[in-house]
This record gives C-alpha cells, sequence and structure tokens, in this order.
C-alpha cells in the first residue's frame, strides 16, 4: 500500500493529499449518496442485503436460495422478491420478530412449513403471490395474529382449508385471484371477522351448493362493479358465465342446511358414545355366552358316566368291525 502511494506520480499524489486534507468531508458524504443503504457489515443488516435507516432490508433480486442470516429485531420490512427461495424451513424469520412486512413475490415457492411464519407476531403486510404454492399446511399463518393484507395471488391454490389460514382477527385483504379455485370451503370466511377486500378473479368457480357461503358473503360486501363483473361460474354448464354476484339466497334452496353446531356437537357425542355402548353390550353378550356355555358343559358332564379309556373292549360294539379277521369279535363269530 505504501509502497503504491509513493510510486504515484507526483501530480496525482498531490490531488490525493489536497482531497484528503480538503474541508468538505468528500469521503464522508461519498458512500451516503451512491450507496443509500447502511455499510456491509452492519450487525443490522443481513448480509447481501441493503438496508435503510427505516428498518427496511433490501434483499430483492438477489437470487438468494435461502434466507439471508443475520435478521434481527431492527429490520421492520424485508424485501426478498424475485429470488430462488423454493421453500421455507421452520423458523424461518426467527430473530426478525419486529417485523411489519414481508414480501416474497416471485420466488418459484413451492413449499411453506407450517411453522415458517413462527416468532411474526407483529407482522401486518405478507406478500406471496406469484408463487407455485399448490396447499397450504394447517396452521401456517396461525402465528401471524397482527395481518392485515395477506395475498396469495397467482399462485395453484385449488383449496384453501379454514385452518390454513386459521383465525386471523385483524385480516382486512385477502388477495385470492389467479389461483384454481373452485370454491371457499365453509368457515373460511368465518374466521376473518374484519375481512372487507377480497379479490377474487381469475378463479374456476364451480356454482354448487359449496359456493353459498362466498355469495352469501359476497351479498354483505359488494365488491367494485369492475371486480364483481370478472367473477364468474365455469361450471356447471348451464350456469357457465353467470356472475357469482347474481346468486340469491334462494337459488341454494335446493341445498341442504348446513348443521348447526349445536347439530355437530350432538352428532360428535353421540358418534363415539354409541360406538362405545356398543361396544361394551358386545363385549358384556359375549361374556354371558361364554359363561353359560360353561356352565351346561359342565352340568352335562356331571350328569354323563366318566369315560372309558379307549382301550379295545370286545363288549363295545363298534369298537371294531366283525367283519375284520384279526378282530377279537370275529375270532368269536367264527367259533
Ligand atoms: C431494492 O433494491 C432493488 C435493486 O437493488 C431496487 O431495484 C429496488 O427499487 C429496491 N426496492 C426498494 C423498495 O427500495
Amino acid at each position: 500500500m505504501r509502497s503504491l502511494f509513493f510510486s504515484l506520480p507526483p501530480p496525482f499524489l498531490l490531488l490525493v493529499l489536497l482531497v484528503l486534507l480538503s474541508p468538505w468531508p468528500v469521503w464522508a458524504q461519498a458512500p451516503a449518496t451512491t450507496f443509500p443503504s447502511g455499510p456491509r457489515g452492519d450487525p443490522d443488516c443481513p448480509e447481501a442485503c441493503a438496508c435503510v435507516p427505516g428498518g427496511q432490508a433490501n434483499c430483492s433480486a438477489l437470487a438468494l436460495a435461502a434466507v439471508p442470516a443475520g435478521l434481527s429485531r431492527r429490520v421492520s420490512a424485508l424485501l426478498l422478491d424475485h429470488n430462488c427461495l423454493s421453500a421455507l424451513p421452520p423458523g424461518a424469520f426467527v430473530g426478525a420478530g419486529a417485523l411489519l412486512r414481508l414480501d416474497l413475490r416471485e420466488n418459484g415457492l413451492r413449499s411453506v412449513h407450517m411453522r415458517a411464519f413462527w416468532g411474526l407476531g407483529a407482522l401486518q403486510y405478507l406478500d406471496l403471490s406469484a408463487n407455485q404454492l399448490e396447499v397450504l399446511a394447517p396452521g401456517t399463518f396461525a402465528p401471524l395474529r397482527a395481518l392485515r393484507t395477506l395475498s396469495l395471488a397467482g399462485n395453484r391454490l385449488a383449496r384453501l382449508e379454514p385452518a390454513a389460514l386459521s383465525a386471523l382477527p385483524l385480516l382486512r385483504a385477502l388477495n385470492l385471484q389467479d389461483n384454481a379455485l373452485t370454491a371457499l370451503t365453509p368457515g373460511l370466511l368465518a374466521g376473518l371477522p374484519a375481512l372487507d377486500s377480497l379479490r377474487l378473479r381469475g378463479n374456476p368457480w364451480a356454482c354448487s351448493c359449496a359456493l353459498r357461503p362466498l355469495c352469501t358473503w359476497l351479498r354483505r360486501h359488494p365488491p367494485p362493479a369492475a371486480e364483481a363483473e370478472t367473477l364468474l361460474c365455469t361450471s356447471p354448464r348451464r350456469l357457465r358465465l353467470s356472475p357469482l354476484t347474481a346468486f340469491s339466497d334462494a337459488a341454494f334452496s335446493h341445498c341442504a342446511k348446513p348443521l348447526a353446531p349445536r347439530d355437530l356437537a350432538v352428532i360428535y357425542v353421540l358418534g363415539p358414545a354409541s360406538f362405545l355402548a356398543s361396544l361394551a353390550a358386545c363385549l358384556a353378550l359375549g361374556s354371558v355366552i361364554t359363561a353359560c356355555r360353561a356352565r351346561s358343559r359342565r352340568r352335562t358332564a356331571a350328569r354323563r358316566p366318566p369315560r372309558r379309556p379307549p382301550d379295545p373292549d370286545p363288549d363295545l360294539e363298534g369298537s371294531a368291525s366283525p367283519a375284520d379277521p384279526a378282530s377279537p369279535a370275529a375270532a368269536a363269530a367264527q367259533a
């Protein structure tokens, strides 16, 4: 270093000295203007990402195959969009407990472990759009009690179980557009009391009884006209292209009413109880029959004379055939 410094031509050396000794903090400002991020090696910034003082860690489009290490509670927004995270392992974001915003768009995500979002109790905004998710395990979003906005748009979801979303008491906006959903499972919307924006277009809705809860919800929360026009049945054929918002409650009058919780409780109690009762009855009946049989066997055994040993006995008929020339009976007949 020193030899390089001294081998520089004198005019250049002079320039370097001038800059170094200048009263304006040229060096101090230069990195701040060319890199708005915190310096590399900042303990609060995951390596490879660019961080800004507000707590945003920008790790967009870095071809990352895993969530970067070094997440801290100082990070409030984590941008991981346009990377190559094909799976999220359990506890993928532990350490980032103060995270409010998480962007995972366009990662080719195929699986999210049911405990991937553990520790993100403050998260308000989660974007999982434009991935390749086909199913979501039960409880995946359960830790996200503060979630307000969730996007699952542009995936391959054909079913969305209520248990996957769990109860998200503060969720206001849910985007499900451009998936493979044919219906929303009953109970899904019931767990989302604060929901007021639901994006649904681009799904092959099957207009059957299973669509009733969704149609009921849509009547109570009418979507903007532009969105409503795009919500169309794709099956059955006679309802093809009928708008979902056109079905009144009367359209579902032929459908069986869903069971009330009390009926369900009765079924759940009666089912196992009757099973146990019949099991007990079978056991009791079986043991009574066995006991009766054993008793009658004992009684007949007491009445009958004791059985003789099976020794050959000439007086006993049938013990040997008279036709048998070697038998004592045949010998007696001959004599
Ligand atoms: C994050 O970084 C990328 C690339 O460095 C940039 O294009 C993008 O605008 C940044 N995003 C934000 C929200 O600052």
